[in-house]
């Protein structure tokens, strides 16, 4: 048989989970965490048992902080101390990750911090990433590699931030041994709602859409907190950018009851689908 056609089928396929900040912290509550949200997500993760990447949000760990230094908007001598807000902001991230890294190993669950500040940085605003390996590695011995929200160098001698969704763009890209069957997004409604045109009161889910139709949809508000990473438009452009890839993404309500669990055994639950 053809080699190359060997090597296309021997790689493994994974999951790329990404827990939304809003969703495991109180956004409007500077380093508060959900915890009852927190728990129930681990333990469906846990029970699950899928070969998958995990990425979580910042939420109030990660966006005031990041705000009140304005570091996406990078280095700037007037802002008093923001070299050491940068270094807080990590650190406020790292905490946060921590907690969910002691949840699974108090379940004798194998898991795996990596710093998403250590592994990207950015050249001319663009995400460079260098290597993965280690995530390749750590998922070849069954140990389920946690990423977060994080700050980002750039090689210019600035600094920035790196969201959840942009991480799950790069592992998309550059990935080398693993195919991912879909990508989650794990939030606190059942997806994408547009407004019914019949009744204006009425809100109706998308159940499955095109992602050239994503443009074009007249979302409802569902309601905006303090973001720094681009809020729904940032998050629209990131699911367009990663179905391009032919990646499959998946918007569920992570507080309803075994949703994380269901859809990472592609059970049936009401959310939005966006495919290429
Ligand atoms: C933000 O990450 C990280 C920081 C602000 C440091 P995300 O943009 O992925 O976080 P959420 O999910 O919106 O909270």
């Amino acid at each position: 048989m053809d080699e190359c056609f060997i090597k296309l089928n021997s790689k493994e396929k994974i999951i790329l989970l990404k827990l939304g900040g809003s969703l495991l912290t109180d956004k409007n509550k500077p380093f508060s965490i959900r915890e009852d949200v927190v728990k129930s997500a681990v333990r469906q993760i846990i029970e699950a048992n899928e070969k998958l990447i995990l990425i979580h949000g910042g939420g109030s760990f990660g966006h005031p902080l990041a705000k009140k230094y304005n570091i996406t908007k990078g280095l700037d001598k007037s802002i008093p101390n923001q070299i050491l807000g940068v270094a807080e902001t990590h650190h406020s991230m790292n905490k946060f990750n921590n907690f969910l890294i002691e949840l699974f190993l108090d379940n004798q669950f194998p898991v795996l911090s990596i710093q998403s500040s250590s592994i990207f940085i950015k050249n001319l605003n663009k995400i460079v990433t260098n290597s993965i390996d280690a995530i390749e590695a750590a998922l070849d011995l069954n140990i389920l590699p946690i990423l977060y929200g994080d700050i980002i160098f750039d090689i210019s001698g600035s600094f920035s931030i790196i969201s959840g969704d942009q991480i799950i763009l790069e592992l998309s890209k550059n990935l080398k041994k693993h195919d991912i069957s879909k990508v989650i997004f794990t939030m606190e409604t059942d997806g994408l709602y547009v407004k019914d045109e019949n009744d204006s009161d009425n809100y109706i889910l998308v159940e499955q859409c095109k992602c050239d139709e994503l443009g074009s949809l007249k979302l409802a508000d569902m309601g905006q907190k303090i973001d720094v990473t681009g809020g729904i438009k940032g998050k629209l452009d990131s699911i367009k950018k990663i179905c391009e890839n032919n990646i499959p993404v998946q918007l569920i309500n992570g507080l309803e009851s075994k949703y994380i669990y269901k859809s990472l055994k592609g059970q049936k639950i009401d959310c939005t689908l966006v495919i290429k």
